[in-house]
């Protein structure tokens, strides 16, 4: 096995981003407990952080939304060093008057980064913010969009063929209600959506299989995660997927008036329930506690990242904001020692840094004020 491509970020700089005028910070390949008051700027700094990596960064932010009040433009930049060697990561955000709105720029040493899909390869982070605490209460939906954000992680396809998947239901829904319940059109619509919706259902359960190698073996709250649905049923009940595909074209068009009347597909990868139970227990975490589901999310976060280091050799940077808040000091004790064994760069954020100071060895203390 190659080596892990571990991320690191060490000269980090904020440029009238957020509540920041322009701050500089030493990470010195180091972990850092960022502590201080509230709305001092703690959150802001990992935010800053992830907005170096692909995407809109973990408040899923709009480009002027972190541009600091008052100014028209933004900037970050920091200092990576990972497998590819040691560069400058920096992004920007001006004004641009050819579209009329913020645009977003990175730039790699200095020259512009034009495709934003090699920023994957620049840096890769992984967050926890307090928002996430309610995952195991959202509806089915959102769990199964944070799976499949995950498979993305591996599969870029993955979110090409949900797309895909989305548009042929919604050409398939406007057929229906347009009246017409027969036609060439509607049975090719309905087997190229049977084609896309397997495999797609396929790859959440193996991705889900991966995944519970690891959270299977958590020593302290051992975790089982599946999908619950008919395709799932129809999947463990025949060997060959291409059994389920016919089947599921047979019973798609018999189901056109029953689709229509309901005004949805039934047949869809939009139907999966994503199941999380504790192993010894068979506790589901539905009726869990709010600190034993926060121990849930940390758990499948904790393994993504192991199961990234095992497949893909990466080891991102992890970025936990506010992370023990539900969760006892044994607790908090067991996830810093968990994370710990990764080898990866962490940045915690915190109001109260003396939960910390029995890993004072382990971690660079950062005050905000
Ligand atoms: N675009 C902006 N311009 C100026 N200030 C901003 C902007 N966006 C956010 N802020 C301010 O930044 C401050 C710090 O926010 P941040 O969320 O980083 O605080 P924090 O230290 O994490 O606080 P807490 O402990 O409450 O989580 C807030 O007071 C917020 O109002
Ligand atoms: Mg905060």
């Amino acid at each position: 096995m190659s080596a892990i491509n571990s991320y690191c970020i060490g000269q980090f700089v904020l440029n009238t981003f957020r509540n920041y005028q322009h701050s500089e910070f030493n990470f010195h390949n180091r972990n850092h407990i960022i502590y201080g008051e509230n709305g001092m700027g703690k959150t802001n700094i990992l935010e800053g952080i992830s907005m170096l990596s692909a995407g809109r960064g973990l408040r899923s932010a709009t480009t002027e939304e972190i541009i600091k009040q008052g100014y028209e433009s933004s900037g970050v930049l920091g200092k990576i060093t990972s497998q590819l060697g040691e560069y400058d990561l920096n992004l920007s955000v001006d004004f641009s008057f050819e579209s009329n709105s913020y645009k977003k720029k990175y730039f790699l040493d200095g020259s512009p980064l034009k495709n934003k899909n090699l920023l994957d390869y620049y840096l890769s982070c992984i967050w926890l913010i307090p928002q996430m605490d309610n995952f195991f209460l959202q509806d089915s939906s959102s769990k199964r969009k944070f799976i499949d954000r995950l498979i993305f992680n591996f599969d870029k396809s993955h979110l090409t063929r949900l797309n895909e998947h989305d548009k042929l239901i919604r050409e398939r829904n406007k057929i229906l209600s347009g009246g017409s319940l027969n036609g060439k059109w509607l049975d090719l619509i309905e087997e190229k959506l049977v084609e896309i919706t397997v495999p797609l259902v396929v790859s959440r359960l193996d991705f889900i299989h991966s995944l519970n190698e690891f959270t299977a073996v958590d020593e302290k709250y051992p975790l089982h995660l599946s999908f619950a649905g008919e395709i799932e049923d129809l999947l463990r009940e025949h060997t060959y997927s291409l059994k389920v595909e016919n089947i599921l074209k047979e019973s798609i068009k018999e189901n056109r008036r029953n689709d229509l009347i309901m005004g949805q597909s039934n047949t869809s990868a939009n139907k999966s329930k994503l199941v999380c139970k504790f192993i010894t227990t068979g506790q589901g975490a539905e009726n869990s506690s709010t600190g034993e589901q926060k121990m849930m999310l940390i758990s499948i976060i904790t393994s993504f990242i192991k199961l990234l280091q095992n497949t893909k050799q990466i080891s991102p940077i992890l970025l936990l904001d506010e992370f023990n808040v539900h969760l006892d000091k044994n607790n908090t004790e067991y996830v810093i020692n968990k994370i710990l064994q990764f080898g990866s760069q962490v940045f915690i954020t915190t109001t109260h840094q003396e939960i910390f100071t029995d890993f004072k060895e382990k971690f660079e203390f950062l005050q905000i004020n």
